[in-house]
């Protein structure tokens, strides 16, 4: 104590000359930055807890958020008897071998049938044949099959109009039947993104169309 007094009154005094006009102001002036510092120091380590404590947080809420998601679309799926005894797995709301698209399930049939034969095996499927409700599903058809398919589109006889299973008309802004309907042509196929006209007797292949069990559940994924 003693001799570093001793040496900073000697160190001071010998200085004192050159020095004067810097040390007296220089010792208050460091004394407020170092408290600035000090001051942004602790505001910063404040401002980490913080974070850290927000962040933790957040990620339990997203976890609690999480498992609820989980366990609400599990209970949908048991609802609609879509998990199979491995609770977590959740099934595409089709059936095998039926095709998932937008809202529907969509089986596509080789077997020459008649256009009343199809519609009977569609029915026998809990299903109908399929009607093209837009481009969409336009597109879709035409990119899953090449082959000459039945649809659920026909008319009473050779004046009615054309109208899907579900009694609505074929909407003639959407659609135009290629080739002519010639009398008795009252059925009505599919073929590379076109639909036809033709006996209602020919034998052809098909596809049915049933309501998928749950709405885009697999998307959620
Ligand atoms: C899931 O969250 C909802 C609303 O956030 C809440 O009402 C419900 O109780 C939660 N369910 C479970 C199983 O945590
Ligand atoms: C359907 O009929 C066509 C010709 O009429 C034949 O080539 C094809 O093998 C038949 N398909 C089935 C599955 O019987
Ligand atoms: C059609 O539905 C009935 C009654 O829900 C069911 O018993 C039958 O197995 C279903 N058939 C097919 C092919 O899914």
């Amino acid at each position: 104590m003693q001799d570093e007094d001793g040496y900073v009154t000697l160190n001071v005094k010998a200085r004192k000359p050159a020095l004067t006009s810097v040390e007296p102001d220089s010792s208050p002036w460091w004394r407020a930055v170092a408290l600035i510092l000090l001051v942004l120091c602790l505001g910063m380590v404040v401002g980490m807890v913080a974070l850290g404590i927000m962040s933790v947080t957040q990620q339990n809420y997203l976890q609690a958020q999480n498992e609820n998601l989980s366990g609400t679309l599990q209970q949908l799926a048991k609802q609609y008897g879509l998990v199979t005894s491995s609770s977590s797995r959740l099934l595409n709301p089709c059936d095998t071998n039926w095709r998932y698209y937008g809202d529907s399930c969509y089986g596509f049939f080789r077997r020459n049938l008649t256009w009343e034969e199809s519609k009977q095996y569609c029915t026998d499927m809990n299903a109908t044949l399929l009607k093209i409700a837009n481009e969409n599903i336009l597109q879709y058809l035409k990119a899953r099959t090449s082959l000459i398919r039945w649809i659920g589109l026909s008319r009473q006889n050779s004046n009615g109009v054309w109208m899907w299973e579900d009694g609505s008309v074929l909407s003639k802004n959407m659609f135009e039947l290629s080739g002519d309907a010639k009398e008795n042509m009252n059925c009505a196929y599919f073929h590379n993104g076109k639909i036809y006209p033709t006996f209602c007797t020919n034998k052809l292949y098909l596809m049915c169309e049933r309501k998928a069990g749950m709405a885009k559940f697999d998307q959620l994924f």
